[in-house]
């Protein structure tokens, strides 16, 4: 008797526990572009307040073409060696970051940002027009990690592209396929 008691909670248990664990895990992939303040740990401890910040390194020097391109992309370890061949060279992440430019790999960042593919974005229009990163993207040269800043959610384009003074389209054929 209860040995079945005990079958039947474990049984109910699984029952419940198992689907709000998997949709706990898709859950989560599903919310990045939409997770204002999403964090992940990066392979390296990466700071942009370190470089962009107190050593003022332009973000344009590691985001390369960010006016040209539809995606401003993260740079590739080269443009990190210009420096780290010297600087901190002893540092055990500098020689991570030196174990990826050797073997020939890059390193594996996690995206922070990202929207769904039915929407189209490019900085370049953005960055022509003047805005600058901060705008969207808030005050990364303060921050350890980044993280994302705004919702990114539709109301947040539609509202920016309203200011009179942006005059930006807001017809759905514009953001949308
Ligand atoms: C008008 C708002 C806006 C401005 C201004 C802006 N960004 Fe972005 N940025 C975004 C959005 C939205 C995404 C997500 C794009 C996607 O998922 O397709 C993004 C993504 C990125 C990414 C991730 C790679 C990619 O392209 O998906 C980087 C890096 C980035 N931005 C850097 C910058 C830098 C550097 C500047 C300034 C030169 C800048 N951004 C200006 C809105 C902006
Ligand atoms: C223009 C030069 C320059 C470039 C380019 C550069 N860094 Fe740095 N980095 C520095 C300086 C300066 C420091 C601080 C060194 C110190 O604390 O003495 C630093 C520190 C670091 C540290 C901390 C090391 C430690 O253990 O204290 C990491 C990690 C790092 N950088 C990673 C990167 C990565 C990844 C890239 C490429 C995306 C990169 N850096 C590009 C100049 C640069
Ligand atoms: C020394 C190189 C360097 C500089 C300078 C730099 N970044 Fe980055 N940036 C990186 C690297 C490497 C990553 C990927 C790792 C991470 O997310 O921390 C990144 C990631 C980002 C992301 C998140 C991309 C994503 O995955 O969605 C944004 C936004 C961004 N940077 C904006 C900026 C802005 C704005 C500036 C200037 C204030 C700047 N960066 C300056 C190297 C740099
Ligand atoms: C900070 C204000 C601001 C935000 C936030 C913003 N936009 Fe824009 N957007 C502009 C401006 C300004 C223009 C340029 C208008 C012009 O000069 O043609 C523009 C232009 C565009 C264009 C036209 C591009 C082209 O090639 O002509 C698209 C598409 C677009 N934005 C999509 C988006 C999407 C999607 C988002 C949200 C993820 C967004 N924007 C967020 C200000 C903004
Ligand atoms: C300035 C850019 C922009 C314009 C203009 C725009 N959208 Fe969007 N839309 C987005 C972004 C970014 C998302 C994804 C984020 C979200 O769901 O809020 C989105 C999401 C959506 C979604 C999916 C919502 C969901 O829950 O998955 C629908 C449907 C949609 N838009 C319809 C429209 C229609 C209809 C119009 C015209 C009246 C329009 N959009 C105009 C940027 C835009």
């Amino acid at each position: 008797m209860a040995k079945k008691v005990v079958g039947l909670i474990v049984g109910l248990v699984l029952f419940i526990g198992l689907p709000l664990f998997i949709k706990g895990l898709t859950n989560n992939k599903l919310s990045i572009g939409y997770n204002k303040g999403y964090m992940p740990d990066q392979p390296i401890p990466f700071s942009h307040q370190l470089h962009a910040g107190e050593n003022k390194i332009a973000c344009q020097y590691c985001h390369v073409g960010t006016e040209e391109v539809r995606h401003a992309g993260v740079p590739s370890v080269n443009i990190c060696m210009n420096c780290h061949l010297v600087v901190k060279a002893g540092s055990p992440h500098i020689q991570k970051l030196t174990e990826y430019y050797t073997s020939g790999k890059s390193v594996p960042w996690k995206k922070v940002h990202l929207l769904p593919d039915h929407v189209k974005f490019n900085h370049q229009a953005h960055v022509l027009a003047g805005k600058q990163c901060q705008e969207c993207h808030g005050p990364v040269e303060n921050m350890e990690t980044v993280y994302q800043h705004s919702d990114l959610s539709m109301g947040w384009c539609v509202n920016c592209h309203r200011q009179p003074e942006n005059n930006a389209s807001v017809n759905c054929g514009v953001c949308h396929y």
